[in-house]
């Protein structure tokens, strides 16, 4: 296999995580740096090549570091920046690579930045966010978490002047106009890639510049500066990447990848939703429709694909219809909502139909893009829709039937958050030591799917699709090409079994071969080929040129 290395992000399997929530290695109930690097075999093994770690510097913690008050620190629970050197070094020792999630729009109210700046109207430090003495400027902005805030602009008492904020109020948004701003987040950025961080997932990039008239999203300066940035990167730390959560209609999405010059991957927003939509209609039309919008890009990027994440799956960027389907299927209960969006975890959406998690697992693997998994998702834990905000998709990662579920030697009223204990995911039971010793548990299908993602990398990473046409609507079906490598791909989205004609004449003379266990199929002919699904089944076939050992039967 020809190994392109500045593009290893496009063969990469990534791997989300809080780093609260991994690992406690010093027994004081919250997951640190080092519980990290305890891990790394684990994540090794699993296949994950690439980690993106949750915002882990220094922070009030009102939005679970989301709002920094120090860029150049690591929260002390944490643990330390040596700490992170060594978990880095030893990332890197076995081949795996780390990206830090990095707010760049706003930073906490408890900065010193924003604290020099409330000091006085005269503070060098004012210009470094957005003042006004009126309300209603940007009128055009639409506000984002709708269950908490009431408007992007928030009331400073002792300088008596609104700033402006486009998450939680005690997140005042930078000023990106003022290039001390600029400069400064490209110093942070030095700070940690310096020190061998392999990247960045940029938070919140739509919104670092504010236009009169606009909706103060997807600014072109807001491109421009990132180009900038990219240009920093590639002169000073070649190899590294970005990549943009850039929550947006599929257009305003790609437009972050510019003319290769911007973002190396952006997270393909528009997709996540429309799979689950097509899971609940059946029907693989919600699928093929949006991928038919968010292809091609340039061959130098890639789409982040993935199911879930930290966050509630937002349904900003959808229909009206498909946000009612999406609903009425997956959030029946109102805790389960939040802002406009849903905050459970993959299992539970899934009613942890083990059929429908294998089959969302084979779509993130094998559609255009590199798939990201979300820590715990691969032993299909659950969620808890009655902890706040966010925190219920955040609960410790479940190791074993042990106290704490393994994952602190704390007392359990220590833990920042209790772990799952209801019925049908209970620790006791969905952990990674139990599924370790079950050959047919979900770990050790998710592992067995990611080391045959890696065996064709190549054509699942990289290759073209092209959807086939055929007349059942339950069935999506598509071929993935990289040169001479084809894989041919069909999903049941139904949950009846089904059947497919599929005319290929192009693949005439060649053999299907069963990616996951090697078996054969009849060769193609001028014949339809015939396939019979179960309910919520798939396949993966590679198509082979027949060698004369594999003769049929
Ligand atoms: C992003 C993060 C989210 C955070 C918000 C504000 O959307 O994913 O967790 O609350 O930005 O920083
Ligand atoms: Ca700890």
């Amino acid at each position: 296999m020809h190994v392109d290395v500045p593009l290893w992000y496009r063969d990469a399997i990534f791997y989300e995580l809080p780093v609260k929530s991994f690992y406690d290695s010093n027994g004081d109930g919250i997951g640190d740096i080092n519980g990290v690097r305890l891990k790394l075999d684990y994540l090794h093994a699993l296949g994950a090549d690439c980690l993106w770690l949750l915002p882990f510097y220094n922070s009030p913690m009102k939005d679970d570091g989301y709002d920094i008050s120090d860029y150049y620190s690591i929260q002390p629970e944490y643990g330390t920046l040596d700490d992170f050197r060594l978990l880095l070094a030893e990332a890197h020792s076995r081949g795996m690579k780390i990206i830090a999630d990095l707010v760049m729009n706003h930073c906490s109210d408890q900065h010193s930045w924003f604290r020099e700046a409330v000091s006085s109207r005269e503070s060098p430090r004012r210009q470094w966010f957005v003042w006004s003495d009126d309300a209603s400027r940007y009128s055009g902005a639409r506000i984002i978490f709708t269950d908490t805030e009431i408007s992007n602009w928030a009331w400073e008492p002792r300088t008596k002047q609104y700033y402006w904020h486009r998450f939680y109020s005690h997140q005042p948004d930078l000023n990106y106009d003022n290039p001390e701003v600029r400069e400064e987040m490209k110093n942070v950025m030095r700070f940690w890639l310096r020190m061998g961080l392999d990247g960045f997932r940029c938070d919140a990039v739509p919104y670092l510049f504010e236009r009169e008239g606009t909706t103060c999203e997807n600014l072109p300066e807001t491109h421009a500066y990132f180009k900038e940035v990219r240009r920093m990167m590639e002169k000073e730390f070649p190899g590294t990447i970005l990549l943009a959560e850039a929550n947006q209609w599929p257009s305003d999405a790609k437009a972050y990848f510019g003319d290769q010059d911007e973002f190396h991957m952006a997270f393909n927003f528009p997709l996540m939703p429309r799979i689950f939509v097509a899971l609940a209609k059946e029907d693989a039309y919600p699928i093929v429709n949006i991928v038919k919008e968010i292809i091609p890009i340039p061959e130098k990027c890639d789409w982040a694909i993935f199911l879930r994440n930290h966050d509630e799956l937002t349904l900003e960027m959808v229909t009206s219809e498909e946000r009612d389907i999406m609903y009425s299927e997956y959030a029946r209960h109102p805790k389960m909502r939040l802002n406009i969006g849903i905050r459970r975890r993959l299992a539970p959406l899934l009613d942890n139909d083990r059929a429908s998690l294998e089959l969302v697992h084979a779509l993130l693997l094998s559609l255009p893009g590199s798939p990201v998994l979300y820590y715990g998702d691969e032993i299909g834990m659950g969620d808890n829709i009655y902890l706040g905000d966010r925190n219920g998709v955040r609960t410790p990662m479940q190791w074993s039937y042990d106290r704490n579920a393994g994952f602190s030697s704390a007392d359990t009223e220590q833990l920042f958050s209790p772990p799952i204990t209801s019925p049908n995911y209970h620790y006791g039971n969905v952990n990674v030591d139990s599924e370790n010793r079950l050959p047919t548990s979900m770990l050790n299908w998710v592992r067995k799917m990611l080391s045959v993602r890696k065996r064709y990398a190549q054509v699942m990473g990289r290759g073209s699709i092209k959807f086939l046409e055929h007349r059942n609507r339950h069935v999506l079906s598509y071929i993935r090409s990289y040169g001479e490598d084809r894989m041919l791909c069909i999903f049941n989205l139904s949950r009846k079994p089904t059947y497919l004609e599929l005319s290929l004449p192009e693949f005439s003379g060649l053999r299907p071969v069963e990616a996951i266990s090697g078996a054969q199929f009849p060769r193609i002919g001028d014949l339809p080929y015939f396939f019979t699904l179960h309910p919520r089944s798939f396949f993966w076939l590679g198509l082979t040129e027949p060698t004369g050992s594999d003769e049929e039967g």
